[in-house]
């Protein structure tokens, strides 16, 4: 009996270890995990660990507060005067449906999980991206896009000093934010998939066969970057965009989760914004104006940033902000001023 004990141990239990081990997708995998299970080799920026200095809480305490203890244990200087990574970045889930980019589920969204809805993609799931700075991004940053649209690292830096207007970040301060962000990789369950999707997957890996299907049926649940549309306010700024109707309830949801992150308590911008009739009426008067406090305007356009020496206001997409929903903020403003 102490015989067949032993030798079960021996060989049986190991072999049922390395076969569970083996059928591994769970719904808390990573997707990055996955998609190497399976052969894929479109990620390549895993941080570099070795470096003096380099750690994930590091890059947390950067992100969140913009600064950090430098490698001989000294604070290093604030990144910038004027914003925080998370002035303009969610660091959760924002979008319901990973595979769209809409700009009304994603308001929806941030209403119901209480977060902002921002100019900034949000960098949950940014380390299981291929591509940065997408689309109209070049008509803005122009040469330093080509650089950042494939590399992860010159996306950082690129947005630390143009995005940010800061300070750049020092080699063990860029691989240490790339490590928080792998903190926040895309995991199988926020993929929705439906269970036939999931056990198609699942058998791939195991059983090693019908990968590169497995492969474009992963990613085409999550965009491989984030879209970027540049447009410009209505031509005619009175009339707004005539073919649609603003509805206020939506442009409230707007102005409370978008423009209040950053104008309330003045806390990223000197212009203070906030539910007084001062501020509601001030916005009304100029909103179709040509005037640097029309909200069509600086919705569209932005505020020109002056280097490192002034906050600015980033532009709103058309994948951050519909036509739409600027008419609804407007009908919004419109049906609070003057009251
Ligand atoms: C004032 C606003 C603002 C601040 C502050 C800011 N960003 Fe950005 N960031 C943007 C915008 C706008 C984009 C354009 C691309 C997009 O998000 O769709 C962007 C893009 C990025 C991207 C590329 C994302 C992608 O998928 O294209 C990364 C990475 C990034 N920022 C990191 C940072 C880091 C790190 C900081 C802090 C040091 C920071 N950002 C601070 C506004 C900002
Ligand atoms: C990411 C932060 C951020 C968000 C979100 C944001 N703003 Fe701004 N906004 C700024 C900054 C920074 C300035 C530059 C003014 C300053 O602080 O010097 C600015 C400037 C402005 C100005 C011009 C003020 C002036 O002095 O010229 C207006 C008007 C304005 N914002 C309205 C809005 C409205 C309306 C929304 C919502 C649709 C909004 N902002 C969303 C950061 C933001």
């Amino acid at each position: 009996m102490k015989y067949l004990y032993l030798l079960f141990s021996l060989f049986v239990i190991p072999f049922l270890v390395v076969t569970t081990k083996k059928a591994s997708v769970t719904a808390e995998m990573p997707v990055a995990e996955v998609l190497k299970q399976l052969g894929d080799k479109s990620i390549k920026h895993q941080p570099n660990m070795g470096l003096k200095g380099v750690s994930a809480e590091n890059g947390k305490k950067l992100f969140l507060e913009g600064i950090s203890k430098s490698p001989n244990g000294k604070k290093s200087k604030k990144q910038s005067k004027h914003f925080v990574c998370t002035s303009c970045h969610n660091i959760v889930q924002e979008d319901p449906n990973l595979s769209v980019s809409d700009p009304q589920a994603r308001l929806e969204y941030a209403q119901e999980k209480n977060i902002p809805f921002l100019q900034g993609t949000t960098m949950y799931g940014a380390v299981n991206r291929t591509s940065f700075y997408n689309g109209d991004y070049y008509k803005k940053y122009g040469d330093l896009v080509d650089k950042a649209r494939n590399d992860i690292r010159e996306a950082i830096q690129l947005c630390a000093v143009e995005c940010a207007q800061g300070r750049s970040l020092k080699h063990w301060e860029i691989e240490s934010v790339l490590a928080y962000l792998w903190t926040l990789e895309l995991k199988m369950e926020d993929l929705n998939l439906a269970d036939a999707d999931f056990q198609k997957i699942k058998t791939a890996v195991d059983k090693g066969t019908n990968q590169a299907a497995a492969i474009s049926l992963l990613k085409s649940k999550y965009l491989q970057g984030s879209p970027a549309t540049f447009i410009p306010p209505p031509t005619d700024r009175k009339a707004g965009a005539t073919n649609l109707t603003g509805n206020p309830k939506n442009g409230k949801l707007v102005y409370d989760l978008s423009c209040k992150h950053c104008h309330e308590e003045e806390r990223y911008s000197f212009f203070k914004l906030d539910d007084s009739q001062l501020s509601l009426d001030h916005l009304n008067k100029h909103f179709s104006k040509y005037s640097r406090y029309s909200t069509y305007q600086v919705s569209r356009w932005g505020t020109s940033p002056v280097p490192g020496k002034k906050a600015y206001m980033p532009q709103y997409t058309k994948e951050r902000m519909s036509v739409q929903q600027l008419e609804d903020l407007r009908a919004y403003v419109k049906q609070e001023a003057g009251k």
